[in-house]
Protein backbone atom coordinates (compact mmCIF):
# COMPACT_ATOMS: atom_id res chain seq x y z
CA UNK A 1 0.00 0.00 0.00
CA UNK A 2 1.34 3.27 -0.90
CA UNK A 3 0.90 5.86 1.76
CA UNK A 4 2.07 9.73 1.28
CA UNK A 5 3.39 11.24 4.42
CA UNK A 6 3.91 14.69 5.44
CA UNK A 7 5.30 17.06 8.11
CA UNK A 8 6.02 20.78 8.85
CA UNK A 9 9.53 21.18 10.49
CA UNK A 10 7.40 20.78 13.98
CA UNK A 11 6.99 16.86 12.95
CA UNK A 12 10.75 15.94 10.67
CA UNK A 13 11.59 13.32 13.62
CA UNK A 14 8.45 11.72 13.45
CA UNK A 15 7.72 11.34 10.16
CA UNK A 16 11.20 9.95 9.60
CA UNK A 17 10.96 7.11 12.38
CA UNK A 18 7.52 6.43 10.18
CA UNK A 19 9.34 5.85 6.78
CA UNK A 20 12.14 3.63 8.56
CA UNK A 21 10.01 1.49 11.23
CA UNK A 22 6.65 1.33 9.29
CA UNK A 23 7.69 -0.84 6.83
CA UNK A 24 4.69 -2.78 5.96
CA UNK A 25 3.37 0.05 3.35
CA UNK A 26 5.85 2.20 0.98
CA UNK A 27 5.63 5.89 1.57
CA UNK A 28 5.53 8.68 -0.90
CA UNK A 29 7.55 11.59 1.30
CA UNK A 30 6.27 15.12 0.46
CA UNK A 31 8.94 17.01 3.22
CA UNK A 32 9.20 18.95 4.69
CA UNK A 33 12.71 17.43 5.26
CA UNK A 34 14.39 20.39 7.50
CA UNK A 35 13.72 22.53 10.58
CA UNK A 36 13.29 25.57 8.43
CA UNK A 37 9.83 27.01 10.08
CA UNK A 38 7.44 26.20 7.11
CA UNK A 39 3.62 26.24 7.24
CA UNK A 40 1.55 22.66 8.03
CA UNK A 41 -1.21 23.44 5.16
CA UNK A 42 1.22 23.81 2.44
CA UNK A 43 2.52 19.87 3.50
CA UNK A 44 -1.40 18.80 4.38
CA UNK A 45 -2.24 19.97 0.66
CA UNK A 46 0.70 18.19 -0.88
CA UNK A 47 -0.14 14.80 0.65
CA UNK A 48 -3.80 15.17 0.20
CA UNK A 49 -3.64 15.71 -2.94
CA UNK A 50 -1.45 12.54 -3.63
CA UNK A 51 -5.05 10.58 -2.26
CA UNK A 52 -6.96 12.54 -4.18
CA UNK A 53 -5.47 11.93 -7.17
CA UNK A 54 -4.98 8.46 -6.54
CA UNK A 55 -0.91 8.09 -6.41
CA UNK A 56 -1.27 7.09 -2.45
CA UNK A 57 -4.35 5.14 -0.59
CA UNK A 58 -3.53 6.98 2.05
CA UNK A 59 -1.89 9.79 3.90
CA UNK A 60 -0.01 10.79 7.58
CA UNK A 61 0.35 13.83 8.93
CA UNK A 62 2.78 15.36 11.23
CA UNK A 63 3.08 18.58 13.23
CA UNK A 64 3.66 19.64 16.47
CA UNK A 65 0.27 19.03 17.62
CA UNK A 66 -1.48 16.99 15.02
CA UNK A 67 -4.09 19.88 15.23
CA UNK A 68 -3.34 22.03 12.40
CA UNK A 69 -2.86 19.42 9.41
CA UNK A 70 -5.67 17.71 10.65
CA UNK A 71 -7.89 21.31 10.43
CA UNK A 72 -5.98 21.81 6.74
CA UNK A 73 -6.43 18.43 5.81
CA UNK A 74 -10.19 18.42 6.20
CA UNK A 75 -10.66 21.62 4.20
CA UNK A 76 -10.04 19.43 1.05
CA UNK A 77 -12.98 17.68 -0.74
CA UNK A 78 -12.30 13.77 -0.39
CA UNK A 79 -10.07 14.06 2.50
CA UNK A 80 -11.21 12.90 6.14
CA UNK A 81 -8.32 13.46 8.15
CA UNK A 82 -8.62 12.03 11.71
CA UNK A 83 -6.26 13.67 14.69
CA UNK A 84 -5.56 10.25 17.08
CA UNK A 85 -3.74 10.22 20.31
CA UNK A 86 -4.24 6.47 21.17
CA UNK A 87 -4.33 3.41 19.39
CA UNK A 88 -8.05 3.06 20.01
CA UNK A 89 -8.74 5.93 18.28
CA UNK A 90 -6.91 5.22 15.30
CA UNK A 91 -8.60 2.19 14.80
CA UNK A 92 -12.07 3.99 15.12
CA UNK A 93 -10.68 6.45 12.61
CA UNK A 94 -10.76 3.43 9.93
CA UNK A 95 -13.32 1.15 11.10
CA UNK A 96 -16.39 4.16 11.85
CA UNK A 97 -14.85 7.51 9.90
CA UNK A 98 -13.33 5.56 6.63
CA UNK A 99 -10.41 8.13 7.41
CA UNK A 100 -7.93 8.05 5.04
CA UNK A 101 -5.44 10.84 6.76
CA UNK A 102 -4.25 10.38 9.89
CA UNK A 103 -2.81 13.42 11.65
CA UNK A 104 -0.08 12.94 14.65
CA UNK A 105 1.41 15.48 17.14
CA UNK A 106 5.02 14.44 17.30
CA UNK A 107 4.97 17.01 20.60
CA UNK A 108 2.42 14.67 21.75
CA UNK A 109 2.98 11.40 21.11
CA UNK A 110 6.29 8.50 21.58
CA UNK A 111 7.52 7.35 17.93
CA UNK A 112 6.97 3.71 18.72
CA UNK A 113 3.73 4.68 20.07
CA UNK A 114 2.69 6.71 17.12
CA UNK A 115 3.97 4.01 14.91
CA UNK A 116 1.36 1.79 16.58
CA UNK A 117 -1.26 4.13 16.09
CA UNK A 118 -0.39 3.72 11.98
CA UNK A 119 -0.56 -0.09 12.44
CA UNK A 120 -3.73 -0.36 14.34
CA UNK A 121 -4.99 2.37 11.53
CA UNK A 122 -4.51 0.25 8.73
CA UNK A 123 -5.14 -2.86 9.91
CA UNK A 124 -8.69 -2.14 11.05
CA UNK A 125 -11.45 -2.61 8.81
CA UNK A 126 -14.32 -0.21 8.21
CA UNK A 127 -17.47 -1.72 10.14
CA UNK A 128 -14.90 -3.31 12.39
CA UNK A 129 -14.46 -7.42 13.46
CA UNK A 130 -17.92 -8.80 13.14
CA UNK A 131 -19.95 -5.99 11.31
CA UNK A 132 -23.17 -6.50 9.87
CA UNK A 133 -24.65 -5.53 6.89
CA UNK A 134 -26.97 -2.98 9.01
CA UNK A 135 -23.74 -1.88 11.07
CA UNK A 136 -21.50 -1.44 8.02
CA UNK A 137 -25.33 0.58 6.66
CA UNK A 138 -24.94 3.08 9.40
CA UNK A 139 -21.59 3.87 8.98
CA UNK A 140 -21.56 4.39 5.23
CA UNK A 141 -24.92 6.57 5.58
CA UNK A 142 -22.71 8.62 7.86
CA UNK A 143 -19.90 9.12 5.55
CA UNK A 144 -21.90 9.82 2.70
CA UNK A 145 -23.76 12.59 5.35
CA UNK A 146 -19.79 13.56 5.43
CA UNK A 147 -19.36 14.00 2.01
CA UNK A 148 -23.13 15.59 1.74
CA UNK A 149 -21.17 18.45 3.82
CA UNK A 150 -18.19 19.07 2.04
CA UNK A 151 -20.61 20.51 -0.94
CA UNK A 152 -22.12 23.24 1.54
C1 LIG B 1 4.41 24.79 14.80
O1 LIG B 1 5.04 25.50 15.84
C2 LIG B 1 3.09 24.24 15.29
O2 LIG B 1 2.20 25.27 15.52
C3 LIG B 1 2.53 23.24 14.32
O3 LIG B 1 3.46 22.22 14.11
C4 LIG B 1 1.25 22.54 14.74
O4 LIG B 1 1.36 22.01 16.01
C5 LIG B 1 0.01 23.29 14.52
O5 LIG B 1 -1.10 22.80 14.76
Amino acid sequence: MKIAIAADHAGIHLKKYLIENVKEVEFIDFGTNSESSVDYPDFAEKACAAVVSGEAERAVLVCGSGLGMSIAANKIHGIRAAHVESTYTARLAAEHNQANVLCLGERITGAPYAAEMVRAWLKAKFGGEGATAASLSRHQNRIEKIKKLEGK
